[in-house]
Parts: C-alpha cells; sequence; structure tokens
C-alpha cells in the first residue's frame, strides 16, 4: 500500500504541462559534470556485481556503468525514445511518464539493481513509484538514487525546487522508509573538479546519493 508523505502542494510544478512534451526534443548533453559522474561509475563499480540485471530507471543517452563490467541484462526507462535508442548500455527500453502512471512493466523481483541518477527530483508521486521498486527489486536488491545540485526548476516538485541539498536526502529517505524500506545508506560529498581547476582546488559538482536495499526477510 502507498503510504503518501507529500502534501499536495509539495507536488506542484512552476510547469505543470505533460513532462513528456518537455522530453520530447533529445538532450545529447551531460546533465552531471566529470567530477560527478567518475564518483557514480565508482559507486556502481563497488555495489553492482557483474552478472547482475539492471534497471536505469529515468534514463537517457548514458547510464554511468562501469565499461568493463559485463552485466546480464541492464533495463532502461525514459522519456525520450531517441536518447534510449543512442544509450550504448541498455539491452532493452521503454518509455513511461511516471508522473502518470507508476507502475512499472516488470515482474516481481525480477531486477538486482536499480539506479535513478538525476531523476527522482522530478517525481511528483515519488511514494508509489518507490513502491513499484521494492515489488520489482529482488531480496537484497539495491536501489542507489544518485542527484546534484542542479535540475530543470521548472520541472521539479515544490518539494524539491525549494529545498536544501540536506532537505533533498531528508525526503528521499523519508518516503522511503514510509514506504517500508529500511533506513537508507545517505552519501553526501564534494567532488574535485576534473583538469587543472582540480589541481588548485576547484569543486565539481556535489555528490548525493541516497542506496536503500530491499532486506532478504
Ligand atoms: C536530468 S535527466 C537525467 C538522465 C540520466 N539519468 C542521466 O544521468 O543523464 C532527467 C531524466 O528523468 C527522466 N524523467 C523526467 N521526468 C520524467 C517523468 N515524468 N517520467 C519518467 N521519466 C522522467 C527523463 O528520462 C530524463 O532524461
Amino acid at each position: 500500500m502507498v503510504v503518501p508523505v507529500l502534501s499536495e502542494a509539495e507536488r506542484l510544478k512552476l510547469d505543470p504541462s505533460d513532462d513528456a512534451l518537455f522530453y520530447a526534443h533529445p538532450r545529447f548533453v551531460q546533465h552531471l559534470d566529470g567530477a560527478f559522474r567518475l564518483r557514480l561509475t565508482d559507486l556502481y563499480r563497488q555495489r553492482i556485481p557483474a552478472g547482475s540485471v539492471v534497471l536505469d530507471l529515468m534514463s537517457s543517452w548514458v547510464s554511468h556503468l562501469p565499461e568493463e563490467v559485463a552485466y546480464a541484462e541492464v533495463i532502461g526507462h525514459g522519456l525520450n525514445r531517441q536518447e534510449l535508442e543512442a544509450n550504448p548500455r541498455l539491452d532493452r527500453h521503454w518509455i513511461q511518464n511516471l508522473n502518470r502512471v507508476q507502475s512499472l512493466p516488470l515482474e516481481d523481483s525480477s531486477v538486482d539493481a536499480a539506479l535513478t541518477v538525476a531523476g527522482w527530483q522530478y517525481l511528483q508521486f515519488p511514494e508509489a513509484v518507490a513502491c513499484e521498486l521494492w515489488r520489482v527489486l529482488r531480496p537484497g536488491g539495491q536501489w542507489i538514487i544518485a542527484f546534484s545540485n542542479r535540475m530543470f526548476f521548472q520541472k521539479a516538485p515544490q518539494v524539491w525546487a525549494e529545498a536544501s541539498d540536506q532537505d533533498h536526502l531528508l525526503t528521499v529517505a523519508r518516503v522511503l522508509i514510509a514506504q517500508g524500506w529500511p533506513k537508507p545508506e545517505l552519501i553526501a560529498e564534494s567532488t574535485r573538479a576534473e583538469g587543472p581547476l582540480g589541481w588548485i582546488g576547484g569543486k565539481g559538482d556535489p555528490f548525493f546519493a541516497v542506496i536503500a536495499t530491499r532486506p532478504t526477510q
């Protein structure tokens, strides 16, 4: 059963038009800088065993998985067909607006690891999505939700658009725990900019992640 956490006001976005319109044209850009992406790929390397079935929820033309690791299958989801077709890591994908329909076309306990990168921030009904992730992840499976401090402001619900980095971490944790997930692991780190800027102490995009594990019992 889905347990509501956000108020109706917190779900509202500045741009309430269909998200499919906003993502109708492909954006072949990196949404996060190189320092963030290196940290994320390293986290995946540590946490996702080779041979796993991986779900990249809210994906694009890149999945940030380590190139040298082979997975049993990488299933992608997103809103733009051209981006998903261009993503070299995806074995298959589907298109679905999660702010319209939250139930996922995946079998129970069929996924070993799920990834959501710079995506949670656009969810108006994260509680229902969190219940679906519980259903599709196998016991012991992990959901890695990563984000930085930027967003398409007009498309982020008020709960995200008007909150601090710390609030973002706490909101994700609060939503998960209310749906029955055990207390997740929270990561908040600065990164070092790539190249000469980093040599003199320049910072990259800050790195935040929430790692939720479906218990084995
Ligand atoms: C900032 S991009 C991040 C893409 C990708 N995860 C990455 O790391 O580059 C946000 C992504 O969230 C997804 N997204 C946004 N709103 C969505 C919605 N209402 N339903 C489903 N997916 C959505 C789209 O796939 C979009 O590419």
